[in-house]
């Protein structure tokens, strides 16, 4: 049996655990322990690489991540160097590392951040190689109250998003700007980090993480929603507001401007001054029921160029109800390719949507 640290919402751990036992054909139920931040221990009997594979492969909902276990360390006292020895049998020194500490249920000081670097100092010292922003393995250690868990993975395995998490479960860092990283996890996982969008069409768009997020990467917006945008985060960008009037069906010239914020909700995508294929991406965070979401999805792909993406923010009523994910993926599938949905890190009780718009 080999353990692995689950990385999956509680909430949705019911879901998580039978996507794994898809995805690893497990016949029996898993052995499973929920430690806490995100976290839970499980045996399988598959093989690290085999499973790593087979998950990216299935692109599941509800799984972050999965950690390969390397080894469950007992009898961890009030020292967490302790593990700098263990570590060094464990690691290849030909590869580099960082490593993560989470603390969870612990009172063993220091901070996170100070048990890194001692434990990482010694083991530069002895001739390994630290590299903190692109590690060939990341090293997790998960300190419980007398008890370490030590996950490694090779960083091309987990998507950044997973990486990040433990810094962000650890340092409680405020979530004030949580829609704008919720947009930046989902071009992680969509894999959309490296494309280049000339334009971009944000549905409820208010108070403008995504449009800011969209407009610093270069992209011009069409921000649609009747609240207020906070235009001063959107520095450095010209933006133009329109209240928005029914009867005008003339298409905006955007030559010179970044950022268009027409007031007004849409009821309808028809509604709106563009008539054929226009834009690169179409956002959608609108919370209303998922269902209204993804039939203005299906609308919207007129105007999406073909290859166009589709990225759509849907809340749940009930962490238990994703019977109305599988329906909405249905619906999206009518008109979008390659559409798959995922509860990301920075989503509390909701699931983004992708779809690409495939070319007729
Ligand atoms: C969760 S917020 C969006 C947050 C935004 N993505 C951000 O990054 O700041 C939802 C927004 O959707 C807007 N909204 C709801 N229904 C709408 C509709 N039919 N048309 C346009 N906007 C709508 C609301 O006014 C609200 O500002």
């Amino acid at each position: 049996m080999q353990q692995y640290l689950l990385v999956a919402d509680r909430r949705f751990l019911k879901h998580a655990l039978g996507e794994l036992a898809d995805i690893a054909e497990s016949a029996r139920k898993i052995n499973q322990r929920y430690i806490g931040a995100s976290l839970t221990l499980v045996s399988l009997e598959s093989e690290p690489q085999a499973l790593l594979h087979r998950i990216r492969q299935a692109r599941p909902t509800f799984i972050y991540g999965v950690i390969p276990v390397a080894e469950v360390f007992d009898g961890l006292g009030e020292d967490a160097t302790v593990l700098t020895a263990h570590l060094s049998k464990l690691l290849d020194s030909s590869e580099t590392f960082r490593i993560e500490v989470i603390k969870v249920g612990t009172t063993i000081e220091p901070n996170a951040k100070s048990i890194e670097v001692s434990i990482g100092k010694p083991l530069e010292e002895a001739g390994y190689k630290p590299d903190l922003s692109g590690p060939d393995v990341i090293v997790y250690l998960v300190l419980e109250r007398s008890r370490a868990i030590i996950g490694l993975a090779h960083r091309a395995d987990l998507y950044d998003s997973v990486i990040d998490h433990f810094r962000l479960e650890n340092r409680a860092t405020n979530r004030v700007n949580r829609a704008e990283t919720k947009l930046k996890e989902a071009f992680d996982v969509f894999g959309l980090l490296d494309k280049q969008l000339g334009i971009c069409l944000d549905i409820g768009a208010a108070p403008g993480g995504w449009t800011d997020f969209l407009a610093k990467r270069g992209s011009k917006v069409v921000a649609v929603d009747k609240a207020q945008l906070d235009y001063g985060k959107i520095t450095g960008k010209k933006i133009v507001v329109e209240e928005f009037k029914r009867e005008s069906k003339e298409a905006p010239d955007m030559t010179n401007t970044d950022v268009l914020h027409l007031k007004y909700n849409i009821r309808s995508i028809s509604e709106l001054p563009f008539a054929g294929p226009t834009f690169d991406l179409v956002a959608i965070d609108i919370n209303t029921e998922p269902l209204k979401s993804a039939a203005i999805a299906v609308e919207a792909a007129a105007l999406l160029k073909d290859g166009g993406y589709l990225i759509m923010a849907v809340k749940l009523q009930d962490a238990r109800d994703i019977k109305i994910i599988r329906e909405a993926e249905k619906t999206l599938s009518k008109v979008y390719s390659e559409v798959r949905a995922n509860k990301l890190h920075h989503n509390r009780l909701e699931v983004t949507l992708f779809g690409r718009k495939a070319a007729d």
